[in-house]
């Protein structure tokens, strides 16, 4: 899939970054952040973004729906993202997951912690009881993020991802919190 826009890439843009909600008028650059940080092949369950309609109908759903969404933007264009979907069945509607990921450029300047931070801190007072996410084992900086921001190793799933011909474990993580769903 080409790329739908030119990446914003400029050093002195890290401090410009801004925190925001996930909102429709980034749909197309987070398509193509989601498309940048797929293609590296290593992070995500994707190997490139879905259809932009696809993205589109994503982002519209889970506006509609409320679910806790914030992107890291540069001018309006988004170079990181990360959302917490609630699962659907009535027995599962406590637990969210939590999916993440910043374009390469943009990565170990502290905006994975603002991301993260912001979107949790949403859906504890959104009442999500469990928050819960899926990451590759040889993912030391994702998984060093989590650890930092409370969540707590619950398993690996062995051989959970197959990529370019080499098997992976994948470690499962949540943060539980029964008070959340008082509020
Ligand atoms: C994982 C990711 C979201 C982290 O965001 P980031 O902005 O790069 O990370 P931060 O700069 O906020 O750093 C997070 C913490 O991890 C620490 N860290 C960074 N790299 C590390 C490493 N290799 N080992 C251990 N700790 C590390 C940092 O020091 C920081 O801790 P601090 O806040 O106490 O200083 C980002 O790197 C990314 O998008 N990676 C590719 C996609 C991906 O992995 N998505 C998640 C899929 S589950």
């Amino acid at each position: 899939m080409a790329p739908v826009r030119p990446m914003v890439e400029d050093s002195s843009d890290i401090e410009s970054v801004e925190i925001a909600p996930l909102a429709l008028g980034h749909i197309e650059s987070f398509h193509h952040a989601l498309d940048v940080v797929s293609r590296e092949r290593k992070y995500l369950s994707f190997l490139e973004a879905p259809p932009l309609d696809q993205a589109r109908r994503f982002v519209m759903d889970r506006i509609a729906r409320g679910d806790p969404g914030y992107v890291a933007a540069v001018r309006g264009e988004v170079v990181g993202w990360c959302d917490i979907t609630r699962h659907d069945r009535p027995i599962h509607a406590h637990r969210g997951t939590l999916g993440m990921g910043i374009v390469p450029h943009y990565r170990g300047h502290g905006l994975g912690r603002k991301l993260i931070n912001a979107t949790v801190a949403q859906a504890r007072k959104d009442g999500f009881v469990r928050i819960e996410l899926f990451v590759h084992s040889d993912n030391a900086r994702a998984i060093a993020l989590y650890d930092k921001v409370g969540f707590v190793r619950e398993g690996v799933q062995r051989d959970a991802i197959y990529i370019d011909g080499e098997y992976r474990d994948a470690i499962v993580m949540a943060i539980v919190e029964r008070e959340n769903a008082a509020g």
